[in-house]
């Protein structure tokens, strides 16, 4: 059981998920049925790596044989630029679909999110950048991960490039929560080693964030704000998720046959977006938004690099300290702050995630402009259990650039 920690205000949540969630091998095959209630058009929209492959092929016939009328897209272009999903959209149209099947990455689901409110509210994009904006329901989304990662299937989420800002942007709403997740880690079997690892990362990242998020007290008589911060609801859940995460990510990178590692990597992945979608994640989100557009490098190799140095500067904060201690019996540490930060670094340097951003060829002199690109995701850094202001970013940017943790001095 998880007790309140010092100095933190007692019960307060706020839970938003699809009304079906299903976890497991074979779940796949609940497909149709949670397709039925939509319609028959169905709008696929699929990983260009699926194109071909006997279980992709399988879930198309099993649709078929069900009655359904398909269309399949698999024009997906990495990183998600905004004129790719304009297509996607005006194919979705034309198609006249009912609903929309997304079977693939992070990068995919969030396409289907971006497909479904273009559908059904029109563009440009641009007028629901931010949160809250969407003005009612788009269409249906069965949402199937190919990834353990980002949470995407069971949150309000999606992240696109705008060439016209200097960074991904968001759109958050709950009109963006699919109807349904499916979640079998069958699909993961084939993921390679760097996408099981930075995926694999981010979804601990998403866990020990949402568990560390601060206190917001937002005022229950009006729209809340998408992210809620400290949830007395999903403090369980994710903590359960960074256990299976710390423990199962390493065997998944190592082993990628390992049933056992993939089934577990897959639930903890899930459990994270549960814990983080109604709550948040802060430092680390806010500063990989403009590292990864310097870097071109992935979402979760920028997260996890720097959890460690966001955690450990956290920690000088007593409140907050005691709380990351209490994710030290999930990791397999001691509950000891210290403790928990040598957990995760450890982790990233058994899983390939590289240790620091000179490493990901981030110059100092950079520092400065990402930790102002950072400030501008106040939504992200209004949940940092420390108040964060440029001070503490460059802090946490400059031990992130030589590879500085207090936590190794600190035995
Ligand atoms: N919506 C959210 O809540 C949320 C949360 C975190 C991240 N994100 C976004 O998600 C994206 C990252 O998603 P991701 O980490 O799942 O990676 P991804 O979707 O970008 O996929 C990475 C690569 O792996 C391939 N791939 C995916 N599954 C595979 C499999 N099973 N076998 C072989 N290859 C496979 C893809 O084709 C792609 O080339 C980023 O755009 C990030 O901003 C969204
Ligand atoms: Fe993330």
């Amino acid at each position: 059981m998880t007790m309140p920690s010092a100095g933190i205000a007692g019960v307060a949540g706020t839970l938003r998920l699809p009304p079906r969630i299903h976890v497991g091998f074979g779940v796949r095959a609940q497909i149709p049925e949670l397709l039925a209630p939509h319609g028959k058009r169905v709008l696929v929209l699929a990983d260009p790596f699926l194109v071909g492959t006997p279980l992709f092929d399988a879930i198309l016939r099993d649709l078929e044989a069900a009655g359904f009328h398909t269309c399949v897209y698999t024009s997906i272009a990495p990183e998600l630029p905004i004129a790719s999903l304009d297509a996607a959209a005006e194919n979705a149209a034309t198609f006249a679909a009912d609903s929309i099947l997304a079977v693939g990455g992070g990068s995919v689901l969030d396409a289907a999110k971006i497909v479904a409110l273009s559908v059904a509210h029109g563009g440009p994009l641009s007028r629901f950048y931010g949160e809250n904006l969407v003005p009612g329901a788009v269409s249906p989304i069965v949402a199937v991960p190919t990834t353990a990662g980002t949470g995407s299937e069971v949150t309000p989420v999606a992240v696109i490039s705008d060439p016209e800002r200097a960074m991904k942007v968001g759109i958050s709403s709950p009109f963006l929560i699919p109807a349904a997740a499916v979640v079998d880690p069958e699909l993961t079997m084939g993921a390679p080693a760097s996408v099981t690892a930075f995926a694999g990362v981010d979804a601990l990242v998403h866990a020990v964030e949402s568990f560390t998020a601060s206190a917001l007290s937002p005022d229950f008589a009006g729209v809340l704000p998408l992210f809620t911060g400290r949830n007395s609801l999903i403090d369980a859940v994710a903590l359960d998720a960074a256990a299976r995460l710390r423990r199962w990510l390493p065997v998944a990178v190592r082993e990628p046959g390992n049933r056992t590692a993939r089934e577990q990597t897959a639930l903890g992945s899930l459990q994270a977006g549960i814990a983080f979608g109604p709550t948040g994640t802060h430092l680390s989100h806010a500063l990989q938004y403009p590292i990864g557009s310097l870097t071109k490098t992935a979402h979760g190799l920028g997260t996890g690099l720097l959890l460690p140095y966001v955690l450990d500067r956290l920690r000088r904060d007593p409140a907050t300290a005691s709380r990351i201690a209490e994710l030290g019996t999930a990791l397999g540490c001691e509950t000891d702050a210290a403790a928990v930060v040598r957990s995760i670094a450890d982790l990233k340097a058994e899983i390939g995630v590289p240790a620091t951003l000179a490493d990901i060829g981030i110059d100092a002199e950079q520092l400065p402009a990402i930790a102002d690109l950072a400030l501008q995701s106040a939504r992200l850094v209004a949940i940092s259990p420390v108040p964060a202001d440029r001070q503490l970013l460059l802090d946490i940017l400059g031990r992130a650039h030589s590879g500085a943790l207090d936590a190794k001095g600190s035995a």
